[in-house]
């Protein structure tokens, strides 16, 4: 199985990590679903993989550090420069020679006469923020080009096909703004066949929504839960948010046996200020203010709700396919979300480019080896797990977010208008569409 190959690259990888860790982050743009900024760096002289990290041992940094993420790396320490030979990403091999299988995350985008599957005239599904052509993005250059596998081509998504196949089934997304991003993409490639009827609860509330597809009586629900786990405030409050880690959300927990095939992602809430519980008893507090509770560290935290997580699929008894979608990076080039960062690439870059952020690197070194566990699991136990790994094709395309574009033709009236750029979310349509063809893969390939 490929799994095998990335696995063996990713214990390889661990090593170098031990030795090498210096866990760094800053830059991220959060400001659409953060409020506060961060610009952190922790003590170098950790040696550890599963050190938490915390408030405590995280140091500021001057801003000019934070110009863009390959000085990031290449700049502010030595020994970060031990993160250009950790190769985290588990699509380190082609082809595996006994199977022949390809590695569909392995690969390059090339230029695709085809462009997107949808336009934002075909599709009334697209969130204001992410629709940059009506938003009047001026280049649509980044709507060509599509995913190449290294050792196979990998098929466009077929909807047609798609809802053939999946008659009567239900899906669910479940996590935060990016999994939104990424549902909508979903609707409008399906919504190219027939249009979706939305079906939700409350058709004002976008948090959770529900579509239906009536020719193939296909239900996709989309459901905000940003942790996976219990809070206090779901995560809408600027407050300090209450997090039990050992607490699944019940806002999907209560859904999850109505569903065929499930899709969750969680990740970058997990560096809020927040309040974590165990036992309904306070077990700390991540970027807390005041100095009365410790700080467990929020990889620690994401790891055990992962964890939680990971149990309860295993757990749950009705047949079904989960997926684990991996956390994405963001673009902020020239400084960050809050000091006026941009993306105003217009081609993709090549592997290797774009380094992943700090943050993403901390969230992978969480979320590959609990899914690789997990797998393993579930393969006993006969269930289908399966990864979903965006982070090589979505770090490749800078190109792909809205930026400024996130607004109404942000320069009609003054062209040198200061906006705040989003170079985190995707642009629909745009590269995001491709994580369908992914997607569909898995699926087809049960
Ligand atoms: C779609 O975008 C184009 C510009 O790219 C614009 O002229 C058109 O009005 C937009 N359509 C909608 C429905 O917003
Ligand atoms: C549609 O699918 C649901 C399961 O998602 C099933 O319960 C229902 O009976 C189906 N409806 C029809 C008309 O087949
Ligand atoms: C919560 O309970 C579990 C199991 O009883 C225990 O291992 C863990 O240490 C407890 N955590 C806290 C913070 O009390
Ligand atoms: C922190 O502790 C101090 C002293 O015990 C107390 O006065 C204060 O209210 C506490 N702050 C919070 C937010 O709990």
């Amino acid at each position: 199985m490929k799994q095998n190959s990335w696995r063996s690259a990713y214990n390889k990888n661990q090593l170098g990590f031990k030795i090498g860790i210096s866990i760094l982050f800053l830059g991220f743009g959060f400001i659409l679903i953060f409020s506060q900024s961060f610009s952190v760096i922790p003590d170098v002289s950790d040696n550890n993989i599963d050190t938490p990290v915390t408030e405590k041992n995280l140091k500021l940094i001057p801003s000019d550090f934070t110009d863009s993420p390959n000085k990031e790396i290449n700049q502010i320490h030595p020994k970060v420069t031990n993160f250009l030979e950790l190769n985290v990403f588990p699509g380190n091999c082609c082809e595996d020679d006994k199977t022949g299988k390809c590695d569909i995350f392995s690969g390059d985008w090339i230029p695709s006469p085809d462009g997107s599957p949808y336009t934002n005239n075909s599709c009334r599904w697209i969130g204001s923020d992410q629709n940059c052509l009506t938003n009047g993005r001026p280049d649509t250059g980044y709507l060509y080009w599509r995913w190449k596998p290294k050792a196979c081509d990998l098929p466009r998504f077929d909807p047609k096909k798609f809802l053939e196949m999946m008659r009567d089934k239900s899906w669910g997304f479940v996590g935060d703004s990016i999994t939104r991003n990424h549902l909508q993409s979903f609707i409008c490639i399906l919504s190219q066949v027939e249009d979706a009827v939305d079906i939700s609860d409350d058709k004002n509330c976008n948090k959770n929504q529900k579509w239906h597809f009536p020719s193939s009586n296909l239900t996709v629900s989309v459901i905000w839960s940003p942790f996976l786990a219990k809070t206090d405030t779901n995560g809408v409050q600027t407050s300090e948010i209450q997090l039990h880690i050992d607490i699944l959300d019940k806002t999907w927990t209560e859904l999850f046996d109505t569903w065929d095939y499930v899709l969750f992602s969680s990740g970058k809430w997990f560096i809020k200020e927040t309040i974590y519980y165990e036992n309904n008893t306070i077990l700390g507090c991540h970027g807390c203010q005041d100095k009365n509770h410790t700080d467990p560290g929020f990889n620690v935290a994401y790891r055990k709700v992962i964890n939680k997580l990971f149990d309860f699929i295993l757990n749950s008894n009705r047949q079904k396919t989960v997926i684990y979608r991996t956390s994405t990076p963001d673009h902020f080039e020239n400084g960050m979300w809050s000091n006026g960062g941009r993306c105003d690439r217009s081609v993709p870059t090549k592997e290797g480019e774009f380094e992943m952020g700090l943050l993403n690197r901390i969230l992978r070194e969480v979320e590959l080896p609990e899914f690789e566990k997990a797998e393993a699991r579930a393969s006993e136990k006969g269930k289908k797990l399966k990864l979903l790994d965006v982070m090589p094709l979505s770090l490749q395309r800078p190109d792909g977010h809205p930026g400024a574009y996130r607004h109404f033709y942000p320069f009609a009236k003054d062209k040198n208008a200061k906006v705040q750029y989003d170079c985190l979310h995707w642009c629909l349509p745009g590269p995001i569409d491709r994580w369908n063809d992914l997607l569909m893969k898995l699926v087809v390939d049960g």
